[in-house]
């Protein structure tokens, strides 16, 4: 298994290029599942994640073609299996997205029920309900969620999701296009990447009002056609790279991102002394050598600040000037990271879903084991603050998320290199 070996102590600066986003990348891969001709799709993030989403369509019989600049056309005409099997599902549980599009278009889908994972138990029972609500029959069966939609198919329903959320959002959402119908849905999640894949949906052929609000109403159409799409950037991954040179006390330019999705982040930031400069389509981030500040932060749902960026500002309050206060909301076991980071030499107490972090000057380099996708990026961002070298384990996890992160971060003058396990 390889490892990532983090010698500390260099400030971050430099220019990098931000990557597509995972997380609007999977539910658009699966939505081409709806389209009754070729959809070709750009800006893909070069991640395991991505090739495990692209080989379950091509179990489905599904025709992918991949150019060398990771361009992908998907013709889903000629598709045979209505099946996302286990072996697929459990190395990602992002998979079951082609739950909603397979039903919509086929009227059948098997989907390998998805467990919990290290952040929490994660359940899709909001996805199973809102799908019952356009009238499927869903059955439990083997391990599987076996969903069936009527005669004539899906129909279009007022569904009122009593939690926010993001990928059950996505699938009723890629269900609801091919109602017979109007479909509303309520207390819908608006995370950008789902405004991004709503719009992608258009761009196919759907009738969709209220993107970006949290109040989604679709008016099924019959059919949709194939597109082309580039896939947004990662406001993740931006973010995370702003971070880590925020900690480091350092400099950064991003290019190819997007500031209007990454508000909450941006105001953290500059609240922890960092000097922000926008462009269309660029970062630019500058400590001017200063020590952060410590900020508190509470994780909730769009446009509040995102859970998936709670662990990286954990690894910056470690080392910053003073006392913060990080409260997560989403997920129930999402502060892992701490134990890592106190080995580490970080103060960190946990009380409940909260983090109380009093920062020290240093962090000490120590043998750490990554848990899950951005906790392990919060252990590379301490990793570049301790002294000494640190070793990162079970760096698979950070492979799912973050393209090229060694090259990247090497660009950015981090000594950091992989070492093959
Ligand atoms: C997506 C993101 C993930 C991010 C998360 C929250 C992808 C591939 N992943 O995950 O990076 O951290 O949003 O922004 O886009 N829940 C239920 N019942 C359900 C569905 C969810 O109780 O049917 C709960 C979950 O357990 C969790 C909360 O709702 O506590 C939010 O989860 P959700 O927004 O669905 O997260 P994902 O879509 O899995």
């Amino acid at each position: 298994m390889d490892k990532l070996l983090i010698t500390g102590g260099a400030r971050l600066s430099g220019e990098i290029r931000v990557s597509g986003s995972k997380n609007a990348a999977l539910p658009i891969l699966a939505a081409t599942l709806l389209g009754t001709s070729p959809v070709r799709l750009s800006n893909l993030p070069h991640l395991n994640d991505v090739t495990t989403m692209i080989s379950l369509l091509r179990c489905m019989g599904v025709g992918v073609t991949i150019d060398e600049r990771m361009c992908v056309e998907i013709d889903a005409s000629s598709i045979t299996e209505y099946e996302a099997p286990y072996e697929l599902v459990k190395t990602m549980r992002a998979s079951i997205l082609v739950l909603g599009p397979l039903l919509a278009r086929f009227g059948r889908a098997d989907v390998s029920f998805p467990g919990g994972c290290a952040i929490g138990s994660r359940p899709v029972d909001i996805h199973l309900r809102g799908l019952e609500a356009m009238g499927a029959t869903i059955e439990i069966d083997g391990g599987y969620i076996r969903a069936r939609a009527p005669e004539g198919g899906l129909r279009g329903a007022h569904f009122l999701m009593d939690k926010v959320t993001v990928g059950g959002t996505e699938n009723l959402l890629m269900a609801a296009v091919l109602a017979n119908g109007t479909t509303v849905l309520d207390n819908a999640a608006k995370e950008p990447e789902i405004v991004d894949l709503a719009n992608c949906l258009v761009a196919m052929g759907a009738k969709i009002k209220g993107i970006g609000s949290d109040r989604l109403e679709v008016d099924g159409v019959a059919e949709l056609n194939g597109c082309s799409w580039s896939v947004m950037p990662d406001r993740i991954e931006a973010g995370t790279y702003l971070v880590a040179a925020a900690a480091t006390c350092g400099s950064i330019k991003l290019k190819d991102t997007d500031a209007d999705s990454m508000e909450a982040v941006l105001i953290k930031l500059r609240e922890a002394g960092a000097d922000i400069e926008l462009g269309d389509d660029w970062i630019s981030l500058n400590m001017h050598g200063k020590r952060p500040r410590a900020v508190s932060l509470r994780t909730a749902p769009h446009p509040a600040f995102p859970t998936d960026m709670q662990s990286q500002f954990m690894a910056m309050n470690a080392v910053a000037e003073g006392i913060s206060q990080i409260t997560e909301t989403i997920f129930e076991n999402r502060l892992i990271q701490v134990h890592e980071l106190n080995r580490m030499g970080a103060n960190i107490a946990l009380e409940g879903n909260t983090a109380l972090v009093t920062g020290v000057e240093k962090l000490k380099a120590a043998p750490v084991m990554a848990s899950d996708l951005r906790a392990s990026a919060s252990l590379v961002i301490a990793g570049l603050l301790a002294e000494g070298e640190t070793l990162v384990d079970r760096i698979y996890h950070i492979d799912r998320g973050y393209e090229c992160i060694e090259e990247k971060m090497q660009q950015l003058g981090a000594k950091i290199r992989r070492v093959p396990g």
